[in-house]
């Protein structure tokens, strides 16, 4: 009686655990589909973006630059794909770099950003700076 308990046990931990590997497995595809499209993304920033005009091919090289190095803690800046998205988000000020915050908090202008990892080059900076500096005023 206690044998064939045993044998359920086994057999109940044997299929869970095939279970959480095909799990993981299908995690890990998913997690494989998202980076390729996030590479797609790096010139697009997403699908709905084009990467063709100097302003769209500005855009395109900041939300490169903030996916590579701040899109793991700030993965909520997802959702802006646009340069007035970037405005309403209150961490863009069209126009002005010294007014935008997501320049100011960076390494390179004094800030703490990316907190725990290396400062921004400074090409990737100044791809950021020009990116603000360029977005015209409404
Ligand atoms: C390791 C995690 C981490 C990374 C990477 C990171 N940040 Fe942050 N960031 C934080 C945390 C935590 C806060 C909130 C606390 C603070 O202000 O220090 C923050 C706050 C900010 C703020 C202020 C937000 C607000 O609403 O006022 C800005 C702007 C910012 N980060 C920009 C950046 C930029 C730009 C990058 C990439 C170059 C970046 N961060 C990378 C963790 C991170």
């Amino acid at each position: 009686m206690l044998d064939i308990n045993r044998v359920k046990f086994l057999k109940g931990i044997t299929f869970a655990f095939l279970h959480l590997v095909v799990f993981a497995l299908i995690c890990v595809a998913c997690g494989q589909d998202y980076n390729s499209n996030s590479s797609d993304d790096h010139l697009g920033a997403n699908a709905s973006s084009a990467c063709t005009t100097n302003a769209q091919k500005r855009l395109c090289e900041a939300q490169q630059i903030i996916g590579d190095h701040c899109k793991s803690c700030h993965s909520g800046w997802t959702i802006y794909t646009s340069d007035d998205a970037w405005i309403r988000s209150g961490l863009v000020s069209a126009g002005s770099a010294q007014a935008s915050k997501l320049i100011t908090n960076l390494k390179n202008a004094g800030g703490s950003m990316p907190v725990g990892s290396d400062t921004l080059s400074q090409e990737e900076y100044q791809a950021l700076v020009d990116w603000v500096t360029q977005i015209k005023v409404q």
